[in-house]
C-alpha cells in the first residue's frame, strides 16, 4: 500500500486482498458444484435451485471479510447456528461440507497466508454449526 503524506491510510480488508468479489464468487461457485453431486449433501438442500443458496453464502463470506454488507440488508444478522437448527448437521454432513470447501479454496490458488487464514476460519465455523451427535 503506498502511503501518500497527508493523506489517510487505509488498512485493506482481507476481502480486498484475496482479490474481492470476484474471488469470493469463484470460492463459493466450486463449493456449491461440489454439494450438487453430494449424495448426503445435496437432499439438505430444500431449493431445487441452488442458485439463491449460492447467493447467500457468496455475499455471507463477503461481507464477514470486509466486503459490502449487502448480506445483512437483505437477511438481517446472520445468526448462523439458528439458521441451520432446520437441518440435520452432524459430523458426516460436516465432513462433507469442508471437503467440498477444501477443493474450492484450493481451486483460488491464494497465497498461503491468505489460503490458512481463510481456512482456519471455515473449519472453525464449520464446527460450530453442528448441532446433532451422529
Ligand atoms: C457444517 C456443515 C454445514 C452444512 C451441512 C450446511 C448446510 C446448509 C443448508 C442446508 C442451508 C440452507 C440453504 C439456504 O437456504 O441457503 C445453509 C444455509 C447457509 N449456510 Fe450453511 N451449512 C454448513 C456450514 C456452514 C458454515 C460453516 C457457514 C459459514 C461459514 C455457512 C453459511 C451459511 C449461510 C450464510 C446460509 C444462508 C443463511 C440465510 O441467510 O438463510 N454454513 N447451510
Amino acid at each position: 500500500m503506498n502511503e501518500i503524506p497527508g493523506e489517510t491510510v487505509q488498512e485493506q480488508t482481507f476481502y480486498d486482498q484475496v482479490g474481492g468479489e470476484e474471488t469470493f464468487r469463484r470460492l463459493v461457485r466450486r463449493f456449491y458444484e461440489g454439494v450438487a453431486a453430494d449424495p448426503l449433501l445435496r437432499p439438505m438442500y430444500p431449493e431445487e435451485d441452488l442458485g439463491p443458496a449460492e447467493e447467500r453464502l457468496a455475499l455471507f463470506l463477503m461481507q464477514y471479510w470486509g466486503g459490502p454488507r449487502t448480506y445483512s440488508d437483505h437477511r438481517g444478522h446472520p445468526r448462523l447456528r439458528m439458521r441451520h437448527a432446520p437441518f440435520t448437521v452432524d459430523r458426516a454432513a460436516h465432513d462433507a461440507w469442508l471437503h467440498h470447501m477444501r477443493d474450492a479454496v484450493d481451486s483460488l490458488g491464494l497465497a498461503p497466508e491468505h489460503e490458512s487464514e481463510l481456512w482456519r476460519y471455515l473449519t472453525y465455523a464449520a464446527a460450530s454449526m453442528v448441532n446433532s451427535a451422529d
